[in-house]
Parts: C-alpha cells; sequence; structure tokens
C-alpha cells in the first residue's frame, strides 16, 4: 500500500490520538499476569499490540472487548497462572513486545519461542540476552544476536545491570525477570527513558523503588488486577505537531495526549525550532500526565538538538527530520546511533527519504545534518517503517509537488486510521492499494 500526498494544504481540526503503544503493551502484559480483571480504556488496537495480545492469548488469557467505549477486560490469570504456548509466539513487526515478553517469559515454569517479521528478525537480542542470562535465565537467540529467541525454564536470581545504552526496552525486560527472581533486581540508565513499566507496575500494586537514574523491584510480590487508562500517543500526535506547524495558516487541537516527562522530547526540540506548541487542561489520568496540545503554524529555524534529549524523543526523529527540512538553517543530530536499529535503520531512511524530495541531508554514524529549504517533491521508500511513512506523508504540506510514500503497510502497528485523521485535518492524502 501507497500514500500519494498532494502538496500544500493546510491542518485545522481536533484529534484524538490513538492510545500510547508503549502503555499498550505494557498493560496487556501486567493486567494478564495480575490477579483478577482489569478493564483497559483507550488500548491501542493496532497490529503490535494485537501481537502481544494474541501471544496472551496463546498462554490461555481471555481477553474481552472492545465495547462500544473501547472498554477491554483482561482477565489476569496471576503471576504464575500462564499456560504453556502451543506453538511459537510471533510477536510481528513489535521489538517492544518481543524484549519485553521475553523477560517475561524468563520467569515461566515452561519453554518458549519468540519470532517475528522480517524486519524484528533483523533487530538485536543480545542487548536483552545478556542480563538475562546473567540472572540465570536459559535464553538464546539465532546466529549474529537476532530472533528467534528460545527460553527454557530457570530459576533467576536478581541482579544489579548497568544498562550501556539508554533503553526502556532492555530495562523493562530485566524488570520483567526480576518479578521472578530470587532476590532484588535492580537497573541502572545513563540517562532516563520512558518509565511505563515502572508506573503501571505501582498502578497494579507491585512495589518499585525508584531513584534518580535507578528502579528496583524484590521479587515475589504479586500484581492486583485494577482500571487502566491509556492516554494518547505522543509519538502518534508528533506527525500532527509537525504538520500544523510547517503547513501554511494551521491550527490543531490534540486531545488527551499523554505528556509524560520521559517523553516530551519532541516538544521541547520543536519548540526550540520555534514551534507554537501549547498544552492545555494537564492533569492525570490512570498514573501518567496527559494534556490538550494546540499546535499553531510558525516559522521554524535549525538547530543544535541537543543531545540530552535524544533518549526522550527517540521515535519522533522521521518527524522532527521533517520540521528541520523545512527550518531556516541547518540542524544536527548527533548521538542517536540507537536509531539505526529500529524498525528500519532510520538514519539513513531518514536521509535518503529527504534526499528523494530535493533536500540536502548527510549521514553521520550517530546522527544527521539537514539542510533547511525547500522540498520539490518525489518518490520516498519507508523502508517498511511505520514512522517513515507517516512523518514523510507529512512533508507533502510543505511541497512543491506531489509525494509518494511506498510500502505503508507498516503503519497499521502503531496507527491504524492514521489516513483517516491526516484526511480530516486537511492532509491531501490518498491511499493506493
Ligand atoms: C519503547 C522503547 C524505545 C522506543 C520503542 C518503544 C518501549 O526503544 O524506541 O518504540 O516501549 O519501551 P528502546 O528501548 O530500544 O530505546
Amino acid at each position: 500500500m501507497d500514500y500519494l500526498i498532494k502538496p500544500g494544504g493546510s491542518l485545522h481540526n481536533e484529534v484524538q490520538a490513538p492510545g500510547d503503544k508503549s502503555i499498550s503493551h505494557r498493560a496487556v502484559m501486567l493486567a494478564s499476569i495480575a490477579n483478577g480483571a482489569s478493564e483497559v480504556s483507550g488500548l491501542l488496537l493496532g497490529e503490535d499490540v494485537r501481537a502481544t495480545m494474541a501471544a496472551f492469548g496463546q498462554m490461555g488469557v481471555q481477553i474481552d472487548g472492545p465495547d462500544e467505549n473501547n472498554i477491554l477486560v483482561v482477565h489476569g490469570v496471576g503471576k504464575d497462572g500462564l499456560s504453556a504456548p502451543l506453538q511459537f509466539l510471533d510477536m510481528g513487526n513489535s521489538g517492544t513486545g518481543m524484549r519485553l515478553l521475553a523477560g517475561l517469559l524468563c520467569g515461566q515454569r515452561f519453554a518458549s519461542t519468540l519470532t517475528g517479521d522480517e524486519s524484528l528478525s533483523r533487530r538485536p537480542m543480545q542487548r536483552i540476552v545478556t542480563p538475562l542470562q546473567s540472572m540465570g535465565a536459559v535464553i538464546t537467540a539465532g546466529e549474529n544476536g537476532t530472533p528467534p529467541l528460545q527460553i527454557a525454564p530457570s530459576t533467576l536470581q536478581g541482579i544489579h545491570y548497568e544498562l550501556p545504552m539508554a533503553s526502556a526496552q532492555v530495562k523493562s525486560a530485566v524488570l520483567l525477570a526480576g518479578l521472578y527472581a530470587e532476590g532484588q533486581t535492580t537497573v541502572t540508565e545513563p540517562a532516563p527513558t520512558r518509565d511505563h513499566t515502572e508506573r503501571m507496575l505501582t498502578a497494579l500494586g507491585y512495589p518499585v523503588e525508584r531513584a534518580e537514574h535507578a528502579v528496583a523491584v524484590d521479587g515475589g510480590h504479586e500484581l492486583q488486577g485494577a482500571s487502566i487508562n491509556v492516554p494518547g500517543d505522543i509519538s502518534s500526535a508528533a506527525f500532527f505537531l509537525v504538520g500544523a506547524s510547517i503547513a501554511a495558516d494551521s491550527s490543531i487541537t490534540l486531545r488527551n495526549v499523554g505528556v509524560n516527562p520521559t517523553r516530551t522530547g519532541v516538544i521541547e526540540i520543536l519548540r526550540l525550532m520555534g514551534a507554537s506548541i501549547e498544552l492545555e487542561h494537564q492533569r492525570f489520568f490512570g498514573g501518567e500526565p496527559i494534556a490538550d496540545i494546540v499546535v499553531n503554524t510558525a516559522r521554524l529555524i535549525g538547530i543544535e538538538i541537543p543531545p540530552e534529549l535524544v533518549p526522550l524523543a527517540i521515535d519522533e526523529f522521521p518527524a522532527i527530520a521533517v520540521a528541520a527540512a523545512c527550518a531556516e538553517g541547518v540542524t544536527t543530530l548527533t548521538g542517536a546511533e540507537e536509531l539505526r536499529v529500529k524498525e528500519s535503520d532510520r538514519i539513513s531512511a531518514i536521509a535518503n527519504g529527504l534526499k528523494a524530495i530535493g533536500v540536502d541531508a548527510v549521514e553521520a554514524p550517530d546522527g544527521l545534518t539537514i539542510h533547511g529549504g525547500t522540498i520539490a517533491g518525489g518518490m520516498v521508500d519507508s523502508c517498511g517503517d511505520h514512522r517513515i511513512a507517516m512523518a514523510f506523508a507529512m512533508a507533502a504540506l510543505a511541497a512543491e509537488q506531489e509525494l509518494t510514500i511506498k510500502n505503508c503497510d507498516n503503519v497499521a502497528t502503531s496507527f491504524p486510521d492514521f489516513h483517516l485523521l491526516a484526511q480530516n485535518t486537511g492532509l491531501r492524502l490518498s491511499v493506493i492499494a
């Protein structure tokens, strides 16, 4: 499936961003191993989270719904209540699904195998295998440290693990194994990363100790089912933050977006570039801060992106790159080598995409330099990466000619109705089957 987008236009209206993908995975996983039922509202029903739901279905967890209010009921089976899956657990395109579930499965009394699609099968898993093995887990990756992951039952010991990279997925995999370990499991991180696992464990009654750069859990406690509210995904809202900033005469409001400070780097970066972004009605919703975000067209300028903001905006660089392409002057990104191991090599995918539409972009091992100017139009290969597809779709708003984005099927992993919301706000997008 491709997108064809006519150039120009402006963005208006209100947008309800889909449920947060990171929080949705954690909601399904933690509610499944809680005692009793959890009502989950706002869950993202994209392909990635559906893969996680299917995996727990294979392990005996019943999930009902969604009902007409988009509420699902996860019938938790307790920490030791999962049953052995009869087949491989296919996590599709989802790195979060695979890495978090691997940590949890290391604590089970049965064997399991995790597989994924072509993109996931290329992604590094040694980063979780190493700490999990040091806890005593029997887990192996394929050759080159990539999926499939094979896990056999074992007894786990708590460890103190210093993360070699800022990764919430690795942190969470170790913590989830820590729920099943003897003694304490502590993870320290080089820079703050999203803390949804910590927040949701707390919300389900599991004790979590937190310090500035460290988090610890003791094994042996239980989780209790609860009501879980999933806020809108700031990573999905990001395309509209950029679209409304670069399109002439635009003004949109994004309702109920999660604004957890470990996720709001995109707002800070766009504001440094001159964007007009206001947070309204800030409030708490299910243990997470949320807000309505109002964005108006602005004149953007190129900046050096502060490295400390990189982990806080790690999924938003495809969108930020499109903003940089429309900005006056040069934008440089450094310290972002993790982008090379996302759903695609995002440094290459962004640089090639920008060059294909007439923007000067230069790759570095750990980032990019983008010379803002005119977007000509042309054809972009999304490389099967949902965020590359959606970010470049927004570039059409500031382009001189139409844009074609190839290979957009994986938008359904995180934002199934993207084309409808985009059309509804004013993007001149058609879907070509
Ligand atoms: C995620 C963590 C990040 C992010 C991913 C979701 C999570 O990955 O890029 O989309 O839900 O924990 P890393 O942990 O690899 O940085």
